[in-house]
């Protein structure tokens, strides 16, 4: 199990997150100056007027009119500039509120992956429904709108470096805007405490040229086509047998559950359980033998498969391309 790096959340990678940062680091500087200000101020009167032996008590001094409202009106100036920073990032991060647009994209949380749709793509071309986990294509240079959706407890959806965050809530479907500047791999978690595993809600949103997500968009919306052999073809029927269709959708192959990730395309992915495996052999392997032990309180429950099993489900997934 390989960790990934720490999600980088001064790095922004998009208009609509750039924002962001460059608020945090005004804020944090400003932050700085005060309390460096203010430190120094008190470190150097604790020096300059320490009791050094004279007789006497000093002067008592009571109240300064001009210092005062000095102090107050510098530290509203400070508050009243701040809010004005934060209403000019908020206006530039959440350009439009998107209400009764089709959304771009549908992402779901659930305990504990993350769910993408595509309801737009899905449509018009004759293209299937498209649901990746995991892993969330995106074209680049578009805004585009998300919509959030939860499978069972509040989760957040955020990743630093393409927008805000913002929480998905059961039955409240919140919204908000992501672009990606240039193509890559852009990590993301879930940031609200959802569970013994929220720490394992990871994804990764893949940013492709418009040509290179399109192309990935027509390919996952494909069925999945069982031309099986071997042990594949033991697996695919080990996969009907155990009822794995009763949460885990395989279309062209009549599995339509909708709880688990769907698996139509499980091997064109590359992490699977929240970013915690990669989708290699060993790791589907491990995973299918006790999943609880990788990612205790899933709700994927153990089969008790023995060897062969394992490796006639295991060969079968990875057809699964
Ligand atoms: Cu989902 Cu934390």
């Amino acid at each position: 199990m390989s960790l990934p790096a720490a999600l980088p959340v001064l790095q922004p990678a998009s208009p609509l997150a750039a924002p962001i940062s460059t608020a945090t680091s005004i804020t944090l500087g400003l932050g700085l100056a005060v309390f460096l200000l203010v430190t120094g101020l008190t470190l150097y009167f604790a020096w300059r007027f320490k009791h050094r032996g004279a007789g006497g008590e000093p002067p008592q001094i009571f109240g300064n009119a001009r210092d005062e409202i000095i102090w107050m009106v510098t530290a509203l100036a400070i508050l009243i500039f701040l809010f004005g920073l934060a209403w000019a990032t908020i206006n530039k991060i959440d350009p439009e509120a998107g209400q009764g647009a089709t959304p771009d994209l549908i992402v779901t949380g659930r305990q504990w992956f993350w769910q993408a749709q595509y309801p737009r793509a899905s449509n018009p071309a004759g293209l299937g429904v498209v649901r990746a986990a995991n892993e969330i294509h995106i074209p680049t240079n578009r805004k585009l709108l998300l919509e959030l959706d939860s499978g069972d407890v509040i989760h957040d959806f955020w990743a630093p470096q393409l927008g805000r965050k913002m929480d998905a809530v059961p039955g409240q479907n919140n919204r908000m805007w992501i672009q990606a500047d240039t193509p890559g791999s852009y990590l993301g978690a879930c940031a609200e405490f959802c569970g013994a595993q929220h720490a394992w809600m990871r994804f990764t949103v893949v940013a492709q040229s418009p040509t290179d997500f399109q192309a990935w968009l027509s390919q996952q919306s494909r069925q999945a086509s069982p031309s099986l052999s071997g042990t594949a073809a033991q697996g695919a029927e080990l996969f009907a047998y155990q009822g794995c269709g009763e949460c885990h959708a395989v279309r062209g192959l009549g599995a339509r559950g909708n709880v688990g990730p769907d698996l139509t395309h499980f091997a064109s992915r590359s992490r699977m359980a929240g970013n915690v495996l990669s989708t290699r052999p060993g790791d589907v392997v491990r995973w299918l033998r006790d999943p609880d032990a990788v990612k205790p309180g899933t709700r994927m429950p153990n089969f008790h498969l023995n060897d062969a099993q394992l490796e006639q489900l295991t060969a079968f997934l990875e057809t699964l391309k």
